[in-house]
């Protein structure tokens, strides 16, 4: 392995100890920002940096940061607090922000927190490695916030991805959408497509490495139109599914608008394409998703869930939702609750509205705001009305085999995988003594609200 220069030079830390600087990527958020970490972590990796066994010994330290809510900003703040009495000991640590909030908080995270030494966007991730080689050569701030236009190009064979058998594939960066409530479009930039012949590149290499499950990802990622001959999503999913070795083909995350005819045959020509769709709603109030700017109304989203249902045998389907949106009253988050009821969803996940810097929603005035023990009540109530029903639906799978992989097998402890269509289930495989990775067919024996139970099948 190559030795870096070290900024601080003979008698520093790095050339006592002479080996390879250590670095950790801690990654908060979505998919998106969980391969945007494994692409910093590779690029650490490919120019002679190795990973940190904990936090103390890190010489290098990012963090990949969400914005999506409030919350997520706060737990970054107080991970930096924790870190500045670390710099105070060892002036040489790199430390990085990345991510989302890098993006909308640029200079000022320099200014609350001046022990950072640079802040990247996610239209820099390709630079992150540059950017720590950098600081350790220069010691001052960097900034580097610039969002590209063009289509997506980068190193995909240096990511160093968590999983051995399961791989996250970027096939669209940025949003155009701007729905009143959310921050993407201003953290991601413009909606760009990769194009497909370098998709196909990645995702034959990963197969050919032994990856099995590939997860094809982008914010509206049925939006996707290949910049060389405009071909739309469902094409390119046939075009992956065909790739050989290729046994589960997923994405995430489709928005309703962009589900058409040959993205839903190809759904339902089954094979390795997942039987799975996860399809944030966000609201069941006409009038709220007009406000949210979501472009569709609750009983066009009711006749899409239908469609796919009669032309996607065995799909499941899981959503989001915003409660305590502005203006949101009691009577639109009824129908909320009754949308949820008559979709019968494998899964949701729930949120209370947080007010984004930049977004239009944040920009309404104050009258309109939920107070926010209400909003919090009303996220209780979805979540306890969802947990029931998912309960039922999960106990009505009991007697039905599912093709299983194995995430998690550990001797002497249940192990964990997931069903095709995406449903958690754990089951004993003492005597098959299996690894994670492999595939194996599970019987369910018992339906809990987030997980079944299940025995291996002879
Ligand atoms: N691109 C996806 C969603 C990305 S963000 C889509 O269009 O659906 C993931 C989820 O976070 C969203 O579906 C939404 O439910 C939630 N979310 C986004 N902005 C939010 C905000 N300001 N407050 C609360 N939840 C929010
Ligand atoms: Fe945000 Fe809407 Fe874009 Fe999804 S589609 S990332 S919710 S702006
Ligand atoms: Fe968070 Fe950015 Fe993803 S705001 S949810 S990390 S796109």
């Amino acid at each position: 392995m190559r030795l870096l220069p070290s900024a601080a030079g003979v008698g520093s830390r790095q050339a006592q100890k002479s080996v390879p600087p250590a670095f950790r990527v801690e990654t908060w958020g979505c998919q998106m920002n969980i391969l945007d970490g494994e692409r910093m972590s590779g690029q650490l990796l490919s120019r002679g940096f190795q990973q940190a066994g904990d936090a103390n010994s890190a010489d290098v330290i990012l963090l990949n940061t969400c914005a999506i809510r409030e919350k997520a900003e706060a737990k970054v703040y107080s991970a930096l607090g924790r870190l500045a009495e670390r710099k105070r000991e060892n002036p040489e640590l790199v430390i990085g922000v990345t991510g989302c909030m890098a993006q909308v908080q640029g200079d000022q995270i320099l200014e609350r927190a001046p022990w950072v030494d640079f802040v990247a966007g996610p239209g820099e991730v390709e630079r992150v490695a540059e950017l720590v080689e950098k600081t350790r050569l220069e010691r001052k701030h960097l900034l580097a916030l610039e969002l590209p236009t063009d289509s997506p190009v980068y190193q995909f064979r240096d990511i160093r991805r968590e999983s051995r058998f399961s791989a996250f594939v970027t096939i669209i960066e940025g949003c155009d959408q701007f729905c009143t409530f959310c921050i993407v479009p201003f953290t991601r930039g413009r909606e760009r497509s990769r194009r497909a012949t370098e998709i196909m590149e990645e995702v034959e290499s990963l197969v050919a490495i032994g990856y099995s499950e590939i997860t094809l990802l982008g914010q509206t990622v049925n939006a996707y139109r290949d910049p060389e001959n405009g071909d739309g999503f469902g094409s390119l999913l046939r075009r992956v599914s065909s790739v050989p070795g290729l046994r589960r083909l997923r994405f995430l995350t489709s928005h309703p608008i962009f589900v058409d005819a040959t993205m839903i045959d190809a759904l339902g020509a089954g094979g390795n394409i997942a039987p799975y769709l996860h399809l944030p709603a966000q609201s069941g109030s006409s009038r709220t998703l007009y406000r949210m700017k979501r472009r569709y109304d609750a009983s066009g989203y009711v006749d899409i869930v239908s469609r796919i249902r009669r032309e996607v045998p065995g799909v499941a389907l899981s959503s989001d939702f915003i409660v305590g949106f502005p203006g949101e009253t009691e009577t639109d988050f009824q129908e909320t609750l009754t949308l949820v009821r008559e979709l019968r969803f494998a899964s949701v996940f729930a949120f209370c509205y947080s007010p984004r810097p930049g977004t239009a929603a944040a920009r309404w005035g104050s009258e309109k705001t939920i107070p926010p023990p209400e909003a919090a009540d009303r996220l209780s109530r979805l979540l306890a009305l969802q947990e029931e029903l998912q309960a039922e639906t999960n106990r009505a799978l009991v007697g039905r085999r599912f093709e299983v992989l194995v995430e998690d097998a550990q001797p002497g402890k249940l192990s964990r995988g997931r069903t095709a269509c995406n449903r958690v289930i754990h089951f004993d495989d003492s005597l098959a003594g299996l690894q994670a990775g492999a595939y194996i067919s599970v019987e369910v024996t018992r339906g809990l609200p987030n997980s079944l139970l299940g025995t291996v099948a002879a």
